[in-house]
């Protein structure tokens, strides 16, 4: 599995859980939870990404840009996940917020596999691609991990 495959998986599995947090929308309990959920694969995937990829990325003229957007946008994005994070799950403010973190994650997804993807394959050697796969996989594993750990200890309080 080369990174773009890997990366891919984890687009997928972040569109998935969307999907859920939308469908519970008459449920205030069922949204924290799902929400919780995508902020762990959030966290892990951005950090495993940037690690990863738009660190390789940054090295190239040609895909500076790209990286430097993806990361201001996932910084957006953690900053809209904190702000949910303070709101009341049952208010109509808490289901907007919702509707904005959807759509501009979505927008993010589609403007990395779009755009990025294609730049990147054309700086990042087929080698190189393919060997980045795995350390994506493990560090966004290790990271969803210790994400939820942390999540645990913060529900224990
Ligand atoms: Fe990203």
């Amino acid at each position: 599995m080369d990174i773009f495959d890997a990366l891919l998986q984890s687009h997928e599995q972040q569109r998935a859980i969307c999907k859920r947090l939308l469908s519970a929308i008459g449920e205030p309990e069922q949204r924290r939870q799902v929400l919780d959920e995508l902020k762990v694969e959030m966290a892990a995937h951005e950090t495993a990404e940037e690690r990863t990829f738009y660190v390789p990325l940054f090295a190239h003229d040609e895909t500076v840009d790209a990286a430097r957007h993806g990361i201001a946008e996932h910084h957006e994005m953690d900053e809209m996940v904190e702000d949910l994070e303070q709101a009341d799950p049952g208010s109509p403010e808490w289901l907007e917020s919702i509707g904005k973190l959807v759509q501009k994650l979505e927008h993010h997804l589609q403007e990395e596999e779009e755009k990025f993807f294609p730049q990147a394959r054309e700086v990042l050697s087929r080698g190189q691609q393919k060997a980045l796969g795995e350390p994506y996989r493990e560090e966004h594993e290790r990271l969803a991990a210790k994400e939820e750990e942390e999540q645990e200890r913060a529900q224990q309080h």
